[in-house]
């Protein structure tokens, strides 16, 4: 069995691309007939990047929940359609069929309306990676309230300012998660976040750690005693609300250049269709496939393709709770062996650092029913790239390099398993539906080959599609300044990349002040706000290095004058360690600097502007290709930081 939109050879993609440029609206159309709907869309799209207004199959009225889930009961209600396999190998996985998890979504989404949650209402989770999360999202969808998952990486500080953005008024949590040999206190966290909260009007915390949690009288509730309300109720079926194509479905915060997280906002029926419609066809996924992406459902990987994309396409997903060097590096293997997964899409952070513990931890598991692998995150080595296809896929399974972002909701470039043709490090071919465009900073096309014989420039889209970003959240002009506003008519990436003259794309990162960081993206502002935070810090400044794990590293420059420089507590060792205790309140562990260098200045131009580029230099060890400091307001701080370099 396949999708009737899947493509199946060469020759089809290039005939579906064609049409898809030259016609798009027939195109999606087409597409989107196979989905279900309470009422058809009047208009396929309607898009200006100007404003930016996109607006996809207008007028249309549905529930993505409808499509992920009821759609299927009268033919798969017995298939798994989430596998959760927990931290700990020693207990048991469970295997929720679409049955019932339909019936779980639909009573947990009766908990949210007897805890007055309603439709277009901004709903926090904050959850460790247990089935419970997939089904607070998709309750939250069921019934119209608009999800925000926060990574459980992220501080309560971090969380405070995005309950605040989002100005949300509900939140579900877990008394901990497990991560690896850790236990991750989240209800304290979310406590922490809720001081001087005045918007949040429920809790619903789920058991998961029974580590020990303050409940309040009157906000927090226990998921389970909820449930219990509502089995007493006799509840099994909830139905879903009735969605307009274009109403919000989440936001999702995520870093730029500026020190604030922005509140990327997806609507429901655009993401649906494109998320479904990029996963059938860059995995080559088949209804019976076991599809195991490791990302986090608190990424945009997770939300389109663990939780939404899989269970649209009637598929199975393979959910894990835990990190891949827990209890040990084979944890993967062992997943992939038990359950026999035939599709893993991995980052290549993951890779890298399992590639470093040898052929081991690989040993000893049979990973025959691998089919297809994919990476995604961040530009993939092509030493790692060769371990995971000559170890993992035993050079039999196709690897797909996939490149997208959390705006644009679902995979924009990457090579389909068993139809177009991969490369190492390469994320090759767009997707049907994307026009992309190189240009100079000037926003002027490249056309002349460097050379090498590529095209390199600043990636740029030109046509919308239906999962693009519709807006910050709160705050539209943001939504412009940032992506569209860059260059004339065209929807900016913030990403580097090359063109070969088979119409190929290689990506080569950020070319703005945006870290990724083990395929995590970071702002250097936020970054650089954290620091500036600690007593004692003056100012500071943030750029990546090559990180042989992590992919990039974060290396601070910081000006210290705080007394503790002079008192005995004062060893430089210390104030390392206090500035990334700051960081990690303030932001989250992921946000900690590798490397810190205390500086007496910063190299500035005489405009007072930071030249980043010297101190890239610096952090990535080129110090003799620094290029030309006349400029600077004084040269001498460079020799200086050249000095001092850690
Ligand atoms: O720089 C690109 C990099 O990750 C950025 C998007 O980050 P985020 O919104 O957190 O989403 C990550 C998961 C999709 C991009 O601007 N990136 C993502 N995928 C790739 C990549 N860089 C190179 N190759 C990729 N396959």
């Amino acid at each position: 069995m396949s999708y009737p939109y899947q493509i199946k050879n060469l020759e089809g993609y290039h005939e579906a691309y064609q049409k898809s440029i030259q016609d798009p609206n027939t195109f999606w159309g087409e597409v989107a007939e196979h989905f279900t709907w309470h009422k058809k869309w009047d208009k396929v799209s309607d898009w200006n990047f100007k404003d930016p207004s996109i607006q996809w199959f207008v007028g249309g009225k549905l529930n993505i929940t409808e499509n992920c889930l009821d759609r299927h009961l009268a033919t798969m209600g017995d298939k798994p359609a989430i596998i959760w396999e927990p931290n700990d190998p020693a207990e048991e996985h469970h295997i929720l069929t679409y049955k019932q998890l339909h019936l779980k979504v639909c009573q947990f989404a009766q908990v949210l309306y007897n805890n007055g949650v309603k439709k277009g209402d901004r709903v926090c989770i904050y959850m460790g990676m247990i089935p419970e999360l997939a089904i607070a999202v998709l309750a939250c969808a069921r019934i119209g309230a608009i999800h925000s998952v926060i990574f459980g990486g992220f501080s309560a500080q971090s969380i405070a300012d995005r309950l605040d953005d989002a100005k949300a008024n509900f939140i579900i949590t877990c008394d901990g998660a497990f991560r690896g040999s850790k236990d991750i206190p989240l209800k304290s966290v979310i406590d922490d976040a809720l001081i001087g909260n005045k918007n949040i009007q429920r809790v619903i915390v789920c058991t998961r750690t029974r580590t020990a949690v303050s409940m309040l009288q009157g906000r927090d509730v226990w998921w389970e005693d909820e449930i219990k309300n509502v089995e007493a109720q006799g509840i099994q079926f909830v139905p879903a609300e009735v969605m307009d194509a274009e109403d919000p479905l989440f936001i999702l915060y995520t870093s730029g250049s500026t020190g604030k997280p922005k509140g990327v906002v997806h609507t429901v029926a655009g993401y649906m269709v494109y998320t479904n419609y990029t996963f059938v066809n860059t995995f080559n996924y088949n209804p019976d496939d076991l599809f195991f992406c490791t990302a986090d459902i608190g990424w945009i990987t997770g939300h389109s393709y663990i939780v939404y994309a899989p269970l649209c396409a009637g598929g199975t997903s393979m959910m894990f709770e835990g990190i891949p060097t827990f209890p040990d590096a084979g944890r993967f293997w062992d997943i992939i062996d038990k359950f026999k997964v035939n599709i893993l899409y991995t980052a290549p952070t993951a890779i890298r650092s399992l590639m470093g513990f040898g052929l081991g931890p690989v040993k000893g598991h049979d990973l025959s029913s691998l089919k297809v692998l994919g990476t995604v995150g961040e530009p993939i080595n092509e030493e790692a790239w060769n371990w995971y296809n000559e170890q993992i896929g035993k050079n039999k399974c196709p690897i797909v390099d996939t490149w997208f972002q959390t705006e644009t909701g679902g995979i924009m470039i990457s090579n389909m398993a068993g139809v177009t043709p991969g490369k190492a490090g390469w994320a090759t071919y767009p997707m049907p539906g994307i026009e992309l465009i190189l240009v100079d900073d000037q926003g002027v096309e490249i056309t002349t080959q460097d050379g090498e014989g590529m095209y390199r420039g600043n990636l740029c889209i030109k046509q919308a599609w239906p999962a693009a970003i519709r807006t910050t959240y709160g705050d539209h002009e943001r939504c412009r300044t940032n992506y569209f506003a860059t260059y004339n008519n065209l929807y900016f990436t913030g990403d580097g990349a090359f063109r070969n003259e088979a119409g190929q794309f290689r990506i080569t990162g950020r070319v703005d002040d945006v870290l990724n960081v083990s395929g995590h993206r970071i702002g250097t502002a936020e970054v650089e706000n954290a620091i500036n935070m600690h007593a004692g810090v003056v100012e500071s400044a943030v750029v990546g290095y090559p990180h042989d794990i992590k992919g990039q590293g974060i290396y601070a420059y910081v000006i210290y004058t705080g007394s503790h420089a002079q008192d005995s507590h004062g060893s430089a060792e210390m104030i390392r360690k206090d500035i990334l205790q700051t960081v990690t309140r303030i932001i989250g562990p992921i946000a900690k600097p590798d490397k810190i260098q205390f500086v007496a200045g910063l190299p500035k131009t005489r405009s007072g502007k930071i030249m980043r580029r010297i101190l890239r230099k610096v952090a990535e060890g080129e110090l003799n290709s620094l290029g030309d400091t006349s400029t600077l307001l004084d040269p001498a701080v460079v020799d200086e930081i050249v000095k001092g370099v850690v």
